[in-house]
């Protein structure tokens, strides 16, 4: 008996909540590709995703962002995709995951924990440039996150504790046995 991957897995969350590291271990331990949006935006536009915000402002950055989505889904190009911390607060992305029968992983990671991280990178993260825009970013996303289908709390635990606990989660959903 074998296991098929039933569809693409995406990992959101809020900024600093783990995302890429997540999606890479999950990668490593199940043996599937993994693309980083943000990452795979760079290599193509040549520029991060903090400077197409900062040079040309967030609207441009969710436009383009919105098309590399798009173009990762209809090209099979990953089993495991990372979003960056606001692609899943756009209605279009939800629709284009949804369409493609994505299962979403929801990193909920406390403010404290995800700002702790933002303050250590600032310059890459221009949407969280002080406390009280984190906040009230974080605040008033939380409801969108939450329409994820699973919902992985972070506490204080291993990486490899918490990649157990997700795959738990995740197993039934994204397998299919063939016999
Ligand atoms: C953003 C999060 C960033 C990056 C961009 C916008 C956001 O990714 O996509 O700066 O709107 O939350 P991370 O979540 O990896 O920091």
């Amino acid at each position: 008996m074998t296991q098929q991957m039933k569809r693409p897995i995406i990992i959101t969350g809020f900024m600093g909540s783990g995302k890429t590291k997540v999606a890479w271990e999950l990668a490593r331990r199940l043996n599937l590709e993994i693309v980083d949006l943000d990452n795979w935006i760079e290599d193509r536009e040549g520029r991060s995703a903090a400077q197409i915000i900062i040079e040309n402002g967030e609207r441009a950055f969710r436009s383009i962002e919105s098309k590399a989505l798009r173009t990762l889904l209809e090209t099979n190009a990953a089993d495991i995709i990372a979003l960056g911390g606001g692609a899943w607060i756009e209605e279009t992305n939800r629709e284009v995951i949804d369409q493609y029968g994505c299962t979403t992983v929801w990193l909920d990671a406390p403010f404290e924990m995800c700002w702790t991280r933002i303050e250590a990178s600032a310059e890459e993260r221009p949407l969280g440039k002080t406390r009280e825009q984190a906040l009230e970013l974080y605040e008033r996303r939380r409801p969108i996150y939450q329409l994820a289908s699973i919902h992985i709390q972070i506490v204080n635990e291993t990486l490899e504790d918490l990649i157990s606990r997700i795959l738990t989660e995740l197993r039934p959903q994204i397998f299919t046995d063939e016999h």
